[in-house]
């Protein structure tokens, strides 16, 4: 399972790549404007400084919504770094993005998936990521991991490439629950993260371990 962190925030990334097991970041028009990161020019570094923070992909943005303005925004990312991976909506133009990327060799991740038929055209487009949000489903009170399960069934079912990026991650919990359903990566805060690293008998543990050390020394 790839470790991906949901951030614009370079401190945060910067940590879990010291940790030494980020595979990657995911970032959105909402995240980087709550770093303050704002105009175009900014949002481009911004893509490129945290490229040399990690060695994995990095997921970029398209803030345009009809195909002809995609592709030349999504080539203009995609042109800044060899690891950029453009981010695509599931939306019409979206789809259609999706699949000239593909046929052109530039990596993408779908968002804002929502469902397993959503999921499913998003595979059939190429793409090579695929986000179902399932922390959002879970504030509708519906049940995201599910979601996960039903697209690990489809994608196994005609052995699909694209990989399933588990989104909206919240906490340490949907960080197994998705582990367990078999997602190909999750993206989520550094807390999810460093909720994995916690055990009360870890702890107690070690500092026994250590008292004992110290008696005989
Ligand atoms: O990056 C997309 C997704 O992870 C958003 O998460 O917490 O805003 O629902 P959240």
């Amino acid at each position: 399972m790839k470790f991906f962190i949901d951030t614009a925030n370079l401190d945060q990334i910067r940590e879990a790549q010291e940790l030494g097991v980020l595979d990657g970041v995911t970032t959105n028009p909402s995240l980087m404007a709550k770093e303050g990161i704002t105009g175009r020019n900014n949002i481009l570094k911004h893509y490129v400084d945290i490229c040399e923070i990690v060695d994995g992909d990095v997921s970029a943005e398209v803030i345009a919504t009809d195909l002809k303005a995609m592709i030349k925004e999504g080539e203009e990312l995609a042109d800044l770094h060899e690891q950029i991976v453009v981010k695509v909506p599931m939306i019409r133009d979206g789809v259609k993005a999706l699949k000239y990327f593909s046929d052109k060799g530039i990596k993408t991740n779908c968002t804002l998936v929502f469902s397993p038929g959503q999921a499913l055209l998003a595979a059939k487009a190429g793409a090579n990521y695929v986000s179902p949000f399932l922390g959002r489903l879970d504030d509708i009170s519906t049940d995201g991991l599910n979601l996960i399960s039903e697209i690990r069934l489809i994608y196994d079912n005609y052995a699909f490439e694209t990989e399933i990026l588990a989104a909206s991650i919240r906490h340490t919990m949907h960080v197994i629950d998705c582990a367990k359903l078999g997602a190909d990566v999750m993206t989520g805060p550094l807390s999810a993260i460093d909720g994995l690293l916690k055990h009360p008998l870890t702890d107690i543990g070690l500092e026994k371990f250590l008292a004992d050390y110290q008696k005989g020394n």
